[in-house]
């Protein structure tokens, strides 16, 4: 039987992920997260697609693409958390569940941080786990996409 397809959308600069301000945002590129992505959802029974965009519209067109494909999208807004209505829009159309990541706690950084559009939508929110949080959403996902044992 065909493993459901988790979506992993990661926005602007994320592509820089190992060598952007690790000191906040780690050491891992994108790649490795996409390739512990891909071990653990096999592990789960889950078959994850990562993508990644430095546009807005881009990842409006990503998340318009998953519906009726994904069974789940996790995301990572980068910037556009804290700004981005069509995101929210975009998502608020997607009918399975939603998971938001962030590598940094963005609670504890500066002030324009701590608000996301993005969590309005979102069925769980990760922050401040590092990469480790793209895997806790995994686990995660699996729980909520299981068929109901009733
Ligand atoms: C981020 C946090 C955002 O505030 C920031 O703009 C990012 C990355 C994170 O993963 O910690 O680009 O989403």
């Amino acid at each position: 039987m065909a493993r459901p397809v988790i979506h992993i959308l990661n926005g602007p600069n994320l592509n820089l992920l190992g060598s952007r301000e690790p000191g906040i945002y780690g050491h891992q590129t994108l790649d490795d997260i996409a390739r512990d992505c891909t071990a653990l959802g096999g592990d789960l029974g889950l078959e994850t697609v990562l993508q990644q965009s430095n546009h807005e519209g881009a990842l409006v067109d990503m998340i318009q693409a998953a519906r009726g494909l994904a069974a789940g999208i996790i995301i990572n807004p980068a910037a556009y958390t804290h700004t981005s209505v069509a995101i929210l829009d975009a998502l608020s159309a997607f009918e399975g569940p939603v998971i938001e990541v962030h590598l940094s706690n963005i609670h504890k950084r500066e002030n324009f941080r701590r608000h996301s559009y993005v969590s309005a939508r979102a069925d769980a929110v990760i922050a401040g786990c590092g990469a480790q949080g793209y895997l806790l959403a995994l686990h995660h996902m699996a729980d909520l996409i299981a068929p109901s044992s009733t």
